[in-house]
């Protein structure tokens, strides 16, 4: 069996260093802060964390719109904290991967100043420009509560320049061979820094073509197999991960022929969890990933049930959209662009049976799984924050001010203090207490999951079961086999699958069997892990 990669078998941890620990006091945690929580992260058994942009920024992006790519925001600290996080996460056995935005800058960038001021300097053409706002007609808006169109008219510039997000971020010009060498550039200096590779930003938009949508275009593949290239040649086994939220078909060229990225985020199976879940109905889980390409050797899928982002319901029909936002997000401030901004618990309606189900299939499914920093605990949302900042408040250590996060009077977000999800009830020093806990599950999950050959890497088939309410499915890596058995409903099932050997169910901490020769009976919303084999 060939020789998996590190990044194929891993669990990730997505960490926004502003709200991980505040040790400044100024309301905004910082990497000092975030050395001090690396003995949590590590204990929830992951193997990296991608951190969020730390560069200097007018944070209009929450740091995706880049004022300095080979700096730190003054707020999380200088480079020199950054580089003690690194070690610090190194010393543990950690790897840490960060954002790498390609497809546009903060307008506060000095290229894009210059650019705007000096038709004549060289950073001009570093930015896309136009007389009218009649290009590129057919693509998309993506943030479309807020940007009536991709060009925005710039009166010191007197011309429009395009941008993909917001109009504070103008998109790079890739059709400028002096902006591949500053990307070239700033990857040398992270990586050499020693980081263990980049969660690449948005890039299906770095080229524009007339008569396209804008993306997927093979000029934008070409460039990315350069940035591969220079990875391959210079920094071997760090990994390149592709944000690109598109349908599996067109995700599979960002694979290339195992030469452009080596892991995809797959997008449209996360809606598609739960929607099999509201449903009862396993049937769009199957269907997604029949419709899932085999990929190159030595790639992996990126999987996740949440980020700091809304719940994108882009890689869904118009139809299954309406539906997602009528089951999960009836009150209307509860949506955004094409999404849901809501933490996993709350969407949930705090259902534990239904929080433990959903992890179970997230963590057994094939993929490397990321998890978003405080649901590890069923940290819960603020909708009364705007955009999407609602899911990223600070993250809730204890019941002291500020949840242990800061000292300061006021922090970057209000802490949650809901009557359900507050500070006071929701945090990490009272889960250690419980064996029972959001966070004791979740470590008990990510060890079970680490234990098991099949459930990291192994080969996926379905088990048949003629209930559309019951998930069935095996991993099997070389001896190591575990079927999983998922009740996507509150009532009791009957699973028709009758095993020929006991069974030892992996989920249960008390080590229940299941007996050979008696039909598995699932509880509501039960979910199995059955080990066939020994490890
Ligand atoms: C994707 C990021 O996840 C999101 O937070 C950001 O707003 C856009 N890319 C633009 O950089």
């Amino acid at each position: 069996m060939a020789e998996k990669s590190w990044y194929q078998e891993a669990v990730f941890f997505e960490l926004n260093i502003r709200a991980c620990q505040d040790s400044g006091g100024d309301g905004n945690g910082d990497f000092r802060g975030a050395i001090t929580r690396l003995d949590h992260i590590k204990s929830l058994g992951v193997d990296c964390i991608w951190v969020q942009p730390m560069y200097p920024s007018p944070l209009k992006d929450d740091g995706y719109d880049v004022a300095d790519y080979c700096g730190i925001h003054p707020d999380f600290g200088t480079l020199e904290d950054f580089k003690a996080f690194l070690d610090a996460a190194h010393a543990r056995g950690l790897r840490v991967v960060t954002d790498l935005v390609m497809n546009h800058c903060s307008e506060e960038h000095p290229w894009f100043q210059a650019a705007r001021t000096d038709r004549n300097s060289p950073y001009r053409d570093y930015f896309v420009w136009s007389d009218t706002p009649d290009k590129y007609t057919e693509t998309r808006i993506i943030f479309l509560d807020v940007e009536p169109s991709n060009w925005t008219y710039d009166e010191v510039a007197g011309q429009y320049f395009w941008h993909r997000f917001y109009a504070s971020q103008p998109d790079l010009n890739y059709d400028n061979p002096a902006v591949h060498e500053e990307m070239f550039n700033i990857i040398r200096f992270w990586l050499d820094m020693g980081i263990d590779g980049f969660r690449a930003d948005a890039v299906p938009y770095l080229y524009e073509r007339e008569g396209t949508n804008c993306e997927n275009l093979p000029e934008t593949h070409e460039f990315l197999k350069k940035v591969r290239r220079l990875i391959d040649e210079e920094y071997p086994n760090r990994v390149l991960i592709a944000e690109a939220n598109q349908w599996p078909e067109d995700l599979l060229p960002y694979f290339g022929d195992g030469d452009e990225f080596h892991v995809c985020f797959h997008f449209p199976i996360m809606p598609r969890l739960y929607m099999a879940l509201k449903r009862g109905d396993k049937t769009s889980i199957i269907d997604i990933l029949a419709r899932t390409p085999a990929i190159p050797p030595g790639a992996q899928w990126m999987t996740f049930l949440r980020n700091h982002d809304e719940l994108t319901l882009e890689m869904v029909t118009p139809e299954e959209r309406q539906w997602m936002w009528e089951q999960y997000a009836p009150n209307p401030r509860a949506r955004l662009n094409l999404g849901i901004r809501r933490r996993l618990l709350p969407l949930l309606d705090g259902d534990m049976r239904r929080w433990l189900l959903l992890n179970a299939m997230f963590l057994s499914l094939p993929g490397t799984p990321i998890l978003y920093y405080g649901d590890e605990i069923g940290m819960g949302d603020n909708l009364a924050l705007e955009d999407r900042y609602g899911v990223r408040t600070p993250m809730q250590w204890s019941a002291a001010k500020n949840a242990g996060f800061s000292d300061a009077d006021r922090t970057y977000l209000p802490v949650i203090d809901d009557e359900i999800y507050g500070y006071q009830r929701v945090n990490v020093a009272e889960q250690e207490t419980d064996p029972d806990s959001y966070l004791a599950w979740t470590r008990y999950l990510i060890a079970t999951r680490q234990e098991q050959p099949a459930l990291r890497a192994g080969v996926l088939s379905w088990a048949a079961t003629e209930d559309r309410a019951v998930l069935a499915f095996r991993r099997t890596e070389g001896a190591n086999s575990v079927l999983c058995i998922f009740n996507l409903t509150d009532a009791a099932r009957s699973s028709g699958i009758t095993p020929a050997a006991n069974m030892r169910d992996l989920l249960s901490r008390a080590g229940e069997i299941c007996e050979a020769g008696r039909e598995i009976q699932l509880a509501p919303y039960q979910a199995l892990w059955l080990l066939e084999s020994p490890a």
